[in-house]
């Protein structure tokens, strides 16, 4: 199969939004990451978007609408907290778990009896669900395992000749994927970090419980490895004494031969010297925004490790801290 990158002009989102009728699958730009789009009514076009990524298929995936009007389209009933939130913070990089609709087949939720559904605020993202006329079932448009694309290049390189269409809407400007919050609880529940930050959600809904650290993986596809990049990556905990740490890192493995970058913040840059960095920008906001895209380029140019700076564990912070220990498998200096 070939596989087109196309600009998202109105002819273009019209072809592709074609292709799901058809029950194909599509890769298409949201302000988190790049998804895989398919037909979340077909079965058949669920199972391709398995196939494509190599993705196991107990894991769920969270399904796509372009506006609130459409939330009872997938979920059987929607939790006054739930509806809160989604007035709030809806479109944008959140997902809610909700009790599922009947008519979205149990292959898109893993056999889970709820779904996760998200309205993404990206302008192509929203124009192609509504051009589509239905809702749209998308993991990252990456293949398992691999760290989620954030421009057109990255889903080419994963998925060439696997899937017929790439939507190409640029940089995705979040750069991680949505945060999950999980309302089928007692308690709304925090499951996946990510581009909303867990304050931004509390003010809107209060208390929400947090489980971190522990063994057991809330969302089916968080006990998967995810985002790592063929380097090793070393996370350095956020402290006083952090720039020192990698510093040492850094002088100890290069003198074992090793080729060793180091992510950090523009403004820390001063700290390494002559070392070689991946300098991420000012804020945590563009270290989110570079981090996926910056271990897809580590890869390209060989490089066997990637220290990476942590952050304080706030606001988009906690979200990045997230992704950089899932990415490091634990290994932290
Ligand atoms: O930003 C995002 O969320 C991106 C864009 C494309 O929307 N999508 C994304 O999808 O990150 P994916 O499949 O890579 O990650 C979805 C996560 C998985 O860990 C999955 O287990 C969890 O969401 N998930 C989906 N439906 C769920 C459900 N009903 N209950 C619990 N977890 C669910
Ligand atoms: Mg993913």
């Amino acid at each position: 199969m070939v596989t087109h990158i196309l600009v998202p002009n109105d002819n273009n989102i019209d072809i592709c939004a074609k292709a799901i009728r058809c029950g194909q699958v599509v890769a298409f730009p949201t302000e988190t990451v790049y998804g895989l789009g398919g037909n979340a009514y077909d079965a058949q076009a669920v199972d391709k978007i398995y196939t494509a990524k190599g993705r196991p298929n107990d894991n769920p995936l969270i399904v796509h609408i372009a506006s609130a009007d459409h939330l009872l389209d997938v979920a059987r009933e929607v939790p006054v907290l739930a509806r809160k939130l989604a007035d709030a913070l809806m479109p944008g990089p959140l997902t809610i778990v909700l009790p599922k609709k009947e008519s979205i087949p149990s292959v898109v939720t893993g056999g889970l009896d709820t779904v996760g559904v998200r309205i993404p605020s990206h302008p192509v993202a929203r124009a192609f669900i509504e051009a589509c006329g239905c809702p749209i079932c998308a993991p990252s448009a990456n293949t398992s395992g691999k760290p989620s694309p954030t421009l057109a290049e990255h889903v080419f390189d994963d998925l060439n000749g696997k899937i017929p269409y790439i939507l190409d809407g640029g940089a995705c400007s979040v750069g991680i994927e949505s945060t999950i919050i999980d309302f089928c609880m007692p308690k709304p529940r925090l499951l996946r970090r990510g581009g909303v930050a867990l304050e931004q959600i509390m003010n809107v809904i209060g208390e929400v419980d947090v489980y971190e650290g522990g063994n057991i993986a809330l969302c089916p596809g968080m006990k998967y490895k995810h985002y790592s990049p063929v380097a090793s990556v070393l996370f350095a905990n956020y402290d006083e004494c952090m720039h020192d740490r990698i510093v040492a890192e850094y002088d100890r493995l290069t003198e074992l031969g090793k080729r060793v970058e180091i992510m950090c913040l523009t403004t820390g840059r001063y700290f390494y010297g002559s070392r070689h960095t991946l300098e991420v920008g000012c804020d945590y906001d563009a270290y989110a925004h570079n981090l996926f895209a910056f271990f897809r380029d580590a890869d390209r140019r060989g490089i066997d490790v990637i220290i990476c700076e942590g952050a304080p564990s706030m606001g988009i912070g906690a979200s990045i801290v997230n992704r950089l220990v899932k990415a490091a498998g634990g290994t932290t200096i």
